[in-house]
């Protein structure tokens, strides 16, 4: 079991003008599920190869057990890896993909055999291990995948989109295997995912990247309900954060038009008080945000219902800007139709527009 320290780590690739990493710095305890999530390019890949020993450290420490190991091989670092293209090989069985890496270690073959048959265990992939990669279902071959790192008795486990080739519906399914094997085996796990489902269902703690430079750390709930900025608050959630523009006037309402306002609290108008004169965005998840009967001092009109089963998600346009509600689906609401929306106070959030940062 390893506590993991990165500190201020910084990657530079020799052929490239900026840094692909900046400053990163994470604390990993035991045992956690730690998930790097962020658009294409912000740099998860690469901090995670620089974790496994693939990729070289520019400058920082990396630090396992408190002892700096920027140096060590890949082989020697106590880590396996899962990778986004499983690539097994299709002429061996699932038994001889699972035990490719302890026999080149030269492990006598009743341990081999002994872990493999463990790893098919927990995988239940005991009854398919004569089976070649190509009579496999994407799923399957997934878990041949996992079980290749899991023999090797590694306390971290780095695995990079692991489910990004497959189906939502089995994405969802290896999901939940892959946080219960989590549980079981109670190994470290780094994962990398540019989803966020992924990241707030599976993690102990996510970290959000963007461009290189970490946005924010933190448990889902803590990510979810107080993003640091606003980067962060429309990346979580699906759809992410409305992020609404207007003024305070002169009664201490957030104004986006005479018939748009909102009654900021005494709190939320301090703060905005201290920033005096800058611009500033009102942040509201759709969840909500409720489309009510009684007027409110909100008033749009739908532009968009895009019904999802049990829930519906409508586009409301209020002076100019489209504002995300999600609720229960009710046929009643119609597009162009007039609509008065009700927002719950304890979910609003101020942020900086120039920095983006938490008000
Ligand atoms: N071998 C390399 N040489 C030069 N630049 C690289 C190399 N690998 C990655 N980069 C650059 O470093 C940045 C981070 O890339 P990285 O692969 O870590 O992103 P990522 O977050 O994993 O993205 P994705 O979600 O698309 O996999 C990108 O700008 C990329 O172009
Ligand atoms: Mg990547």
């Amino acid at each position: 079991m390893s506590k993991i320290q990165l500190k201020n780590v910084f990657k530079k690739y020799a052929n490239s003008e900026g840094y692909s990493v900046k400053d990163f710095n994470l604390d990993i305890e035991e045992k956690e599920f730690i998930v790097l999530v962020g658009p294409s390019g912000c740099g998860k890949s690469t901090t995670l190869r620089m974790i496994a020993g693939l990729e070289e450290i520019s400058e920082g420490d990396f630090i396992i057990e408190g002892q700096r190991v920027n140096d060590k091989e890949p082989k020697d670092r106590d880590i396996a890896m899962v990778f986004q293209n499983y690539a097994l090989y299709p002429h061996m069985s699932v038994f001889e993909n699972m035990s490719f890496g302890l026999k080149i270690r030269k492990l006598p073959k009743k341990e081999i055999k002994e872990k493999v048959e463990h790893a098919a265990e927990i995988l239940g992939l005991k009854d398919l291990l004569n089976r070649k990669p190509k009579e496999l279902s994407g799923g399957q071959r997934q878990r041949v995948a996992l079980g290749r790192a899991i023999v090797r008795n590694a306390s971290i486990f780095l695995m990079d989109e692991p489910l990004s080739n497959l189906d939502a519906k089995l994405r969802v399914q290896m999901r939940a295997e892959i946080s219960k094997l989590h549980r079981q085996l109670g190994t470290t796990v780094i994962y990398v995912t540019h989803d966020q489902t992924e990241a707030m269902t599976m993690a102990t703690r996510i970290v959000i990247m963007k461009d290189g430079v970490i946005q924010q750390i933190g448990t889902p709930s803590e990510v979810y309900h107080l993003p640091a900025n606003t980067f962060v608050a429309s990346f979580i959630g699906s759809p992410g954060m409305n992020l609404i523009e207007g003024i305070r006037n002169e009664k201490g309402y957030f104004e986006m038009a005479e018939q748009a306002q909102y009654r900021l609290s005494s709190e939320q108008n301090e703060a905005i008080a201290q920033n005096e004169n800058k611009p500033f965005l009102l942040g509201v998840r759709p969840e909500n945000i409720s489309v009510v009967s009684e007027p409110t001092s909100i008033q749009g009109v739908v532009d968009l219902v895009e019904v999802n089963g049990p829930d519906m998600l409508l586009h409301v346009i209020v002076n100019n800007q489209t504002i995300l509600v999600k609720s229960k689906t009710d046929e009643k609401v119609k597009v162009d139709q007039s609509v008065f929306l009700e927002v719950d106070d304890t979910t609003v959030h101020l942020f900086d527009k120039e920095t983006g940062q938490r008000l």
